[in-house]
């Protein structure tokens, strides 16, 4: 589909030494010269980014070049990546991130400062068993903060300061919530002002800095109003917050059962949540898309879970069609929207295949042989 050499507008170049990227796909031989560019395609409208990791960056390097002019990491910048032990900080994979970003013309985001998760315990500890206390645990976060955007100052340009505050109820997340994983100490010892606290130490560090609060599932009625009143609350104080992230972790088909969250996942809500955002005159990043095959709230057993062989040209059809209307919705919006990152690259490497199941998804652009699939050429064509 992509045989014909299609030459993309020099002025739009995104990151690409696009030359040197072309030429090395040809000079293989094996392989139909230049797919087109989606990053060139897209860049009257917005950068479009990929989530590495420090494996991906090198195997899934001549993607990146060609298709994407902005990354995220995956998991170097987080709290147990960066700060693992009290006052040990540890950027090498993440700088390296950096370098490649730098050396390719990509922006690079920074994600994420504050987040329940991948936080390691030593952060909410006393050391003798019980919590820190509040001074403490506001102090770690301050030094935190002022340590990692410090470090990376001039060279992330957005960080996600603060990352799932709030649960799909519309209610701050606790340390009290059911699930364990679900829980946040940062929540139990310092109750919401870790929030303020966060972005403020953030600007302190970086004043160049934009500054987001990340959040999944925004397309709920209760949650897009807990945001939206959370962040004209900031905003109201004098928090320097610059704009909302919806990760869009988004599924081929929605549920049709009203108690799952994805009974609302359609473009007319998530719509609704990004004028509702940008009418408080924040930019919107969309941060992590990726669009699962399986349908949400169903059980499927292991002799279930899609294959290469199983997950057939009709469901790669399916996909590329909700691909394709998520992505005019977004370019619709491109006004509110300055950022679209994937959360990932191909389907051979995501985290939608390794977390918590091990039922593989197909959840990316690109196959697992990092050959476009359908829905690459569906959000291509307009
Ligand atoms: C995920 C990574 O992709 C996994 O490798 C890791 O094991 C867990 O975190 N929302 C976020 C991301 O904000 O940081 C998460 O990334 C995916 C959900």
């Amino acid at each position: 589909m992509w045989l014909a050499c299609s030459k993309a507008p020099e002025a739009a170049s995104p990151a690409s030494p696009t030359g040197a990227a072309e030429g090395a796909q040809a000079a293989v031989g094996a392989e139909p010269a230049a797919v087109p560019s989606l990053a060139r395609k897209y860049a009257d409208f917005f950068p479009i980014g990929a989530a590495v990791n420090s494996r991906t960056l090198k195997s899934h390097a001549d993607l990146l070049v060609q298709h994407f002019n902005s990354i995220t990491a995956e998991n170097e910048m987080k709290f147990e990546s960066v700060q693992p032990t009290e006052g040990n900080f540890t950027f090498g994979p993440a700088d390296e991130m950096v370098a490649f970003a730098r050396q390719h013309g990509m922006k690079m985001r920074g994600h994420t400062l504050v987040w329940h998760r991948q936080t390691p315990d030593w952060v909410f500890s006393n050391g003798a068993g019980g919590n820190a206390s509040k001074e403490v645990l506001l102090a770690r976060l301050e030094k935190h903060i002022a340590t990692v955007v410090g470090h990376f100052k001039g060279s992330v340009y957005v960080w996600d300061v603060v990352n799932e505050a709030i649960m799909d109820d519309g209610k701050f997340r606790t340390a009290e919530e059911q699930e364990p994983d679900q829980r946040s100490k940062w929540h139990g010892i310092l109750g919401t002002s870790y929030i303020a606290a966060a972005f403020r130490a953030a600007h302190a560090a970086d004043p160049g800095a934009k500054l987001f609060y990340n959040e999944y599932r925004n397309y709920l009625p209760a949650k897009r109003q807990a945001v939206y009143e959370m962040l004209k609350g900031l905003l109201a104080d004098g928090v320097p917050v610059h704009g909302v992230g919806l990760q869009a972790h988004l599924s081929t088909e929605q549920s049709t059962d009203p108690s799952n969250h994805a009974y609302y996942q359609s473009i007319e809500e998530l719509e609704k949540t990004i004028q509702l955002y940008a009418s408080l005159g924040l930019e919107v990043h969309v941060t992590e898309v990726d669009m699962s095959v399986y349908v949400p709230g169903q059980k499927y057993e292991p002799s279930q879970f899609l294959t290469v062989e199983t997950f057939t040209p009709e469901l790669e059809a399916r996909q590329a069609e909700r691909y394709g209307q998520f992505f005019e919705l977004f370019r619709k919006h491109q006004q509110a929207i300055t950022s679209v990152t994937f959360w990932g690259i191909a389907d051979d490497e995501t985290w939608l295949s390794q977390f918590r199941s091990r039922r593989t998804d197909f959840p990316l652009l690109f196959d697992t042989k990092h050959r476009p699939k359908q829905a690459f050429e569906r959000i291509m064509k307009f």
